[in-house]
């Protein structure tokens, strides 16, 4: 590991309030970045120490104008866009809802390409640095997972195409997909499900530690992955071997 990676370099990560992206905070700001944490989780942003805090909900597109806003008007501006925030619904097709659907979307798609946008209009060129939090089911099927995956495929297709718009500029965008990873996301499975199809996306090493993840978004985020954009990285644990 390089301490000084992020030396100063100024990071919005959205979802850094819990799991995957809050562990991604704690490691940029291990590693010297200035990190405007967004979220809609008051008391989760409360918690954090040594960063800047911001609660806003993705899904709103004026409340993604304004956060980006306020982190370029906090930081001085921004070098690096994490975007996690997400949710997952366990949606078996035979309940399936337009609700779940529009929700879904919303946040895991809509919400991270509203901020792509906003953000470009300061990211730096020839350093400039997007990484979309995807997941493993973009590319793969699971079951009772057909609205989250849709949404997160809809995310891994956005960033490649938005890789090849501003590759010109010298900014990369480089999805992200964890697979199972030990989180409060993956909670609240409901019990009258058959489980058994969770043996399927599960690696044989166990779930990914939010830290785990972290790492792979900070590597993506840095110098040291200077020339990989419009590249999925996947970091299952081997699960779709
Ligand atoms: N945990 C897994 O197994 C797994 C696997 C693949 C991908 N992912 C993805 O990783 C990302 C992080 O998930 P996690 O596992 O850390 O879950 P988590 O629930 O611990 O964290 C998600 C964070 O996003 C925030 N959030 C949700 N909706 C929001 C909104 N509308 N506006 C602002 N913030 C919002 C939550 O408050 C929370 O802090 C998500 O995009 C998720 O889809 C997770």
């Amino acid at each position: 590991m390089s301490a000084s990676r992020f030396d100063g370099t100024k990071v919005p990560v959205t979802g850094g309030a819990s799991g995957i992206g809050r562990a991604t905070v704690q490691r940029l700001v291990s590693e010297g970045a200035l990190v405007f944490a967004v979220d809609l989780d008051v008391e989760g942003l409360a918690s954090l120490e040594g960063v800047h805090t911001h609660v806003a909900d993705v899904s709103s597109e004026e409340a993604v104008v304004t956060a980006v806003a306020a982190a370029v008007e906090t930081l001085g501006g921004i070098d690096v866009l994490i975007n996690v925030a997400g949710i997952h619904r366990t949606t078996p097709i035979e309940t399936l809802s337009v609700d779940d659907l529009t929700r879904l979307f919303a946040v895991n798609t809509v919400g991270p390409a509203i901020f792509c946008r906003e953000a470009l209009r300061h990211l730096p060129d020839g350093t400039g640095v997007i990484v979309n939090v995807t997941s493993s089911s973009a590319a793969h099927g699971n079951p009772y997972m057909t609205a989250y995956s849709a949404s997160k495929g809809a995310l891994l297709a956005f960033s490649l195409a938005l890789a090849a718009e501003v590759v010109h500029r010298g900014i990369r965008v480089v999805p992200v997909s964890p697979g199972t990873t030990a989180t409060p996301l993956i909670e609240g499975i409901p019990a009258d499900l058959d489980m058994s199809y969770y043996a399927r996306i599960r690696s044989l090493m166990g779930p990914a530690t939010p830290e785990q993840i972290a790492g792979v978004i900070a590597f993506a985020a840095s110098p040291d992955a200077a020339y990989i954009t419009g590249a999925e990285i996947r970091a299952d644990g081997g699960s779709h071997v």
